[in-house]
């Protein structure tokens, strides 16, 4: 089954509002001489404040699909109330996002964000039909330590708990090994397609053929123009989530450019 594939940028904590809007500019005047269905799936996510200094950028073919789709960072599971310093499902959407973030190791090793509050954040996010990129990834002791594909299946599962096939099989899945992200160090493309096989297999286990056959999963960690080409030949690799690399137009819309090189 061909599944499309996806380019996200994470900005994480970058950027000012006229940076943002420059940044989404130089994306946006490179998509412009592309159709969506020849374009993967281009999703960037700036932080909250830039959210409305970006827009989602219809394709004016007819598929009715973005050609750049905005996404949140996070989100808290409740629709609102004494959440000092979150933001709801319903205010991501209303900010103009498709997609939500979710579980980046960054807030589970600073915000002691935790599996269950994943599982509730996606739950929440596709209640509010938007797409939950659910990231996962073990840490250099835990690959050392041999326990990768064990752990990485924990957080998958508790993910995932509770939640409708055809739920699943619409959502967006990173891979990241933490050791990978920021530091230069991509994980070998054979070894992030195994891992991602096996995470694939995991969603069979829990949502069924269907879901594990639709639902993209992603790599991410030190993805470079220079790398993608060969992680995108990969079968079980469905695109990248991008964060250094994701900062400038030109290595981004490289990125773009090279992912369609491969598959698209
Ligand atoms: P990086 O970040 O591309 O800078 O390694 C990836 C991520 O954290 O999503």
């Amino acid at each position: 089954m061909s599944r499309k594939p996806i380019i996200a940028g994470n900005w994480k904590m970058n950027l000012l509002q006229s940076e943002a809007k420059e940044l989404f500019e130089g994306i946006k005047s490179f998509v412009k001489d592309y159709t969506a269905p020849q374009l993967p799936t281009v999703v960037i996510a700036p932080t909250y404040t830039s959210l409305c200094a970006v827009e989602s950028v219809k394709c004016d073919c007819g598929c009715g699909k973005n050609k750049i789709y905005v996404a949140a960072q996070n989100c808290h599971w409740e629709k609102s109330g004494a959440y000092t310093g979150e933001i709801s499902v319903e205010m991501a959407k209303d900010a103009g996002c498709d997609y939500i973030i979710i579980g980046h190791s960054e807030r589970r090793q600073y915000f002691s964000e935790t599996d269950e509050m994943i599982n509730k954040k996606a739950k929440a996010i596709l209640a509010g039909g938007l797409i939950p990129i659910i990231c996962c990834g073990e840490t250099l002791e835990q690959r050392e330590a041999g326990i990768t594909d064990e752990h990485i299946a924990t957080q998958i599962r508790a993910a995932l708990s509770g939640i409708s096939s055809e739920d699943v099989a619409k959502s967006v899945i990173a891979y990241e090994p933490i050791w990978a992200i920021g530091t230069g160090k991509t994980c070998d493309s054979t070894e992030a397609n195994r891992v991602i096989k096996m995470i694939r297999n995991v969603v069979k286990e829990v949502a069924g053929v269907q879901a594990a056959d639709s639902i993209r999963i992603l790599y991410g960690g030190s993805v470079k123009p220079s790398t993608i080409e060969e992680q995108m030949s990969q079968s079980d690799i469905d695109g990248a989530l991008v964060g250094g690399a994701s900062l400038k137009a030109d290595s981004f819309n490289e990125i773009i450019a090279n992912t369609m090189k491969v598959s698209v």
